[in-house]
């Protein structure tokens, strides 16, 4: 598994149950790979589990376990059957304002709980002109990894999402993408002594521009948000990876 390529979908807050039902009844005839990780709002959850796919949550609390009320804990995920999570959306840090502290901890819970973590990290678009994209990424990774020993750092994947990239068409190039997965596996090397870090790369992924962005060899994969929540478009992203891998 760990040299299979994945794609994991973030519905995000997308979809209210009718839209759900119907997306279910395309996606659990038609994705039949464990390298697909769906990851939708964590109130239809249950509505995903035991199919041929994995699922994830988009977000996991602090600690294992204990009473927090509104939140979800890894061990609670686990106990449904679900083994992956995404900690550190841009999303969250922007508009949660979760902060790299906070997201090593989540990081730390969900490792004890032995879940498969998406790490997402990114710069801004203002990071990225003055120059400081490579700053960002290194305080993003050696924060949020802080404490992981490498037998728990096989159960992390990072995903490079440039904040930029997310939902604007603005596809980061095959070079920036080639260029900043080596430089994350450096860091993570250089840092933690772990030297087979995977990365996926997410940010305006589509149907148009999958073929291209799948020829790039140095990354496990993407992240696709609002191209996964439209069935056709999905399944040809599942197709170009998985299938004709
Ligand atoms: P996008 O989102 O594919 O819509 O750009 C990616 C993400 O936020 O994970």
């Amino acid at each position: 598994m760990e040299n299979e390529k994945i794609v994991v979908g973030n519905l995000k807050t997308k979809m209210n149950i009718e839209e759900i039902s119907q997306y279910l009844k395309v996606i659990n005839k038609e994705v039949i790979s464990e390298q697909v990780i769906i990851c939708p709002t964590s109130i239809y959850i249950p509505y995903f589990l035991k199919q041929r796919y994995k699922v994830g949550l988009q977000n996991t609390f602090i600690n294992e376990d204990g009473p927090y009320t509104g939140e979800i804990t890894p061990n609670q995920a686990t106990s449904m059957g679900i083994h992956y999570t995404i900690i550190g959306h841009s999303e969250r840090r922007i508009n949660l304002n979760e902060d790299d502290e906070l997201i090593n901890k989540k990081m730390i819970s969900a490792v004890k709980s032995n879940m498969n973590i998406i790490l997402c990290i990114g710069e801004t678009i203002e990071e990225k002109q003055m120059l400081k994209t490579d700053m960002v990424l290194r305080r993003q990774l050696v924060n949020a990894l802080n404490g992981l020993s490498i037998d728990m750092l096989h159960n992390v994947i990072i995903a490079y999402e440039p904040v930029w990239a997310i939902g604007t068409n603005n596809v980061a190039s095959i070079k920036e993408i080639e260029r900043t997965a080596n430089y994350i596996k450096m860091i993570v090397h250089q840092n933690r002594g772990y030297k087979n870090m995977r990365v996926i790369y997410g940010g305006s992924v589509n149907e148009q521009n999958i073929k291209e962005l799948n020829q790039i060899k140095n990354i496990s994969g993407f992240l696709v948000g609002g191209a996964s929540t439209d069935t056709d478009k999905f399944l040809s992203i599942i197709n170009e990876v998985v299938v004709n891998q």
